[in-house]
């Protein structure tokens, strides 16, 4: 298949190229810099150059394709709300581009939308009024013929150089100079390696069902005081724990997420594509990250 990647420079895009490759696929990667494209001719891929907000980027990069895997997204917090709004306008042009074809499209979801408080399923719908839309821009682009499948990634797709909303926490814990968590820490992240996240992408490319949603998760659940205890350790600095009320004053924006308990489970993504996590966990890859 040729297969156009958006984000294919990124941490996780970056990934899933040689898994691509590797399964026989070609490459078409979305570059918007000079420095984009040629790391992606050096990962053995064709750049082709533009921009989420590029409409005829996007469909020309679809166009030329068998397959789309989107993972672009503009990693500003202080403009989410709009930054899922390019993300749902992005997806709606790259399935018009792939429309009555019956061609795979992968759009990149999360599990921090789904219900806190019990084990998350691939069966179980976002909470209403979660911001990324990801997945329902990918359901009305379904309904015109575009095989359709989401890939939900937990808040930590890691290896020893980035670990997802936990780098976020080794940076807070490194300038207020403690390593927290909420309550009792007791609360729980699913997780993921990085090559795992990209080897399942490649899998519900090549297999994935209309509307299916994925769960790109490996550990169901890390208890946050352990990762808290980690990089304390790692950084040689006091692990505290903070009141629910004291979280948001400690972790700004943050305190939503190290305060819920959100365990995942990937038994039906597991089961349904084959797929089987074999990389490192998320505590073994932090005790020897690149901090
Ligand atoms: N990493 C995690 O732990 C995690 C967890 C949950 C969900 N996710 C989701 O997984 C996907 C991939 O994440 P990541 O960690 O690989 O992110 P990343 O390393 O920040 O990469 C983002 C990618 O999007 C591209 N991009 C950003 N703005 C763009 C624009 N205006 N036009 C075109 N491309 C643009 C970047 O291109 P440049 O290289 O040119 O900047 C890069 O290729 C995202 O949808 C992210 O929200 C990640």
């Amino acid at each position: 298949m040729r297969v156009f990647v958006t984000g294919a420079t990124g941490f996780i895009g970056s990934a899933i190229i040689p898994e691509l490759i590797n399964a026989g696929h070609k490459v078409i990667g979305l570059a918007r810099s000079d420095a984009g494209a040629r790391s992606l001719v050096e990962a053995g891929a064709q750049a082709h150059r533009g921009d989420l907000e590029d409409v005829e980027s996007l469909r020309s990069g679809a166009a030329m394709s068998d397959g789309v895997i989107h993972c672009a997204f503009i990693h500003d917090f202080s403009k989410y709300q709009e930054n899922c709004e390019i993300d749902r306008r992005a997806i709606e042009v790259l399935g018009s581009a792939l429309a009555s074809s019956g061609r795979p499209l992968v759009v990149t979801s999360g599990t921090a939308g789904l219900a806190p408080g019990r084990l998350g399923t691939e069966e179980d719908a976002f909470i209403p009024g979660f911001p990324r839309v990801s997945e329902q821009a990918g359901d009305s682009v379904a309904e015109r013929g575009v095989r359709v499948s989401a890939v939900r990634l937990p808040p930590s797709v890691h290896d020893r150089s980035k670990h997802g909303l936990v780098t976020m926490m080794i940076a807070l814990a490194g300038e207020k100079g403690i390593s927290a968590y909420v309550g009792d820490g007791l609360n729980r992240w699913p997780a993921v390696h990085r090559l795992d996240a990209a080897h399942l992408f490649c899998l519900a490319l090549e297999k994935g069902s209309a509307n299916a949603r994925y769960h790109a998760v490996a550990e169901e659940g890390v208890p946050l005081r352990e990762i808290a205890e980690v990089i304390g350790r790692r950084l040689n600095v006091p692990v505290v724990a903070k009141s629910p009320e004291e979280a948001a004053d400690h972790f700004g924006f943050l305190a939503f997420f190290v305060g819920v308990d959100a365990p995942t489970s990937s038994a039906q993504t597991q089961e349904r594509l084959g797929w089987r996590p074999t990389q490192t966990g998320l505590i073994p890859d932090l005790e020897h990250a690149e901090l």
